[in-house]
């Protein structure tokens, strides 16, 4: 069954197509490369043979010629987005006509061309600061920090309300809460370009000597240790749970949005001393000022997932974190910037 795999060949997307392979779907790749790698194609090809790619920019009206070359296609799973937060308020117009044209772009074909099923990607970015921990599905949607968190919200309800206007199509939003780690064979993981936004891959370029000091944003928080709480994914139980979603569909499960964490917070300090301690290698961090726009803590309830999916986070946060640095390790320099 084939399923199209929009940005496939992204962090998480590249994951995903790996877990599909596995479980018998025939993943096609559909990405652009603007914020991905050619070789990234190697390594999934390496752990799972052959996959099908389409290069193209699936905003565009090119994205319905896959379609009517595939043919049966089951499902798609919609990853490709721009995700930096700090350039989404530099460059909006960039953010929203890329995130929400692809996706109507996408759903037109889905329904032009009757395809059943969509998982997309979502994040507990549309949550912002929760009132009440951990957050549930119910837990209110709060007004988006960034215009890359507005483009998640708004996709979320382009796609809410296809269902709602009675269209031939079933979907599942993903709420991913952190995703970190990668395959534990390092033949695939995350890519970042230029200077790391995210922790972990700041964490792990720190240790290889990549960048000189990991600062911690902020030691003020009204949390155990000050530092700001997040709920670690690890990336291949992240990847499996989209194939657990698309299942859900197909049996007909009727839940429209899950949240996927491992229902679990940890601090900065937290993942700073883990990596420390199960990698062996000391990180040179201070502390600075607070990111703006970061939220306080928020981890999340997972058991919406749990009982409807069948899915629950296995990988611990020490595998992940060992796993990243694996990873980097196999990293040169030039590679990543
Ligand atoms: C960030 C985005 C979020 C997005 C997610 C996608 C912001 C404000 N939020 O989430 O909208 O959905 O990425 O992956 O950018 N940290 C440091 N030093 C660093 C990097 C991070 O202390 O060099 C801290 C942050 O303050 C935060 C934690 O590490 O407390 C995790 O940061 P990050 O990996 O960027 O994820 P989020 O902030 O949760």
């Amino acid at each position: 069954m084939k399923v199209l795999v929009t940005g496939g060949a992204g962090y998480i997307g590249s994951h995903t197509v790996v877990a599909l392979r596995e479980a018998g779907y025939e993943p096609i790749i559909v990405d652009d490369f603007r914020n991905s790698e050619k070789k990234v194609l190697e390594g999934i090809e390496s752990l799972v043979g052959q996959v099908t790619c389409y290069e193209l920019d699936c905003s565009r009206p090119v994205l319905e010629e896959v379609f009517r070359r595939e043919k049966n296609i089951h499902a798609a799973i919609h990853f490709a987005a721009f995700k930096a937060v700090a350039e989404s308020q530099e460059k909006p117009l960039d953010y929203y006509e890329n995130n929400i044209l692809s996706t109507i772009t996408l759903l037109r074909c889905l329904l032009k061309y009757q395809v059943p099923y969509i998982v997309f990607s979502s994040s507990a970015t549309v949550y912002g600061e929760p009132d009440t921990l951990p957050v549930t599905e119910e837990s209110p949607r709060k007004p988006a920090r960034s215009v890359y968190g507005r483009t998640k919200q708004v996709c979320e309800d382009i796609i809410l309300d296809t269902l709602k206007s009675g269209a031939a199509l079933r979907a599942i939003l993903l709420r991913y809460f952190n995703p970190i780690g990668a395959h534990p064979s390092a033949k695939i993981g995350e890519l970042p370009r230029g200077i790391p936004n995210n922790l972990v891959p700041f964490v792990t370029q720190t240790a290889a000597g990549w960048q000189k000091e990991l600062v911690i944003f902020g030691r003020d928080y009204n949390t155990p240790d000050g530092t700001p709480i997040r709920d670690y994914i690890h990336v291949m139980d992240l990847a499996e749970a989209h194939v657990a979603a698309l299942r859900y569909l197909e049996r007909g499960g009727d839940k429209n949005i899950m949240n996927l964490g491992t229902g679990k917070g940890n601090s900065v300090l937290e993942i700073v001393k883990t990596f420390e301690e199960v990698c062996g290698v000391k990180l040179n961090y201070r502390f600075g000022e607070r990111r703006p726009g970061d939220v306080e803590k928020i981890w999340a309830d997972a058991t919406l997932a749990e009982k409807e999916l069948g899915f629950k986070a296995k990988r611990t946060l020490a595998e992940a974190l060992l796993d990243a640095w694996k990873w980097q390790k196999t990293l040169t320099l030039n590679q990543a910037t």
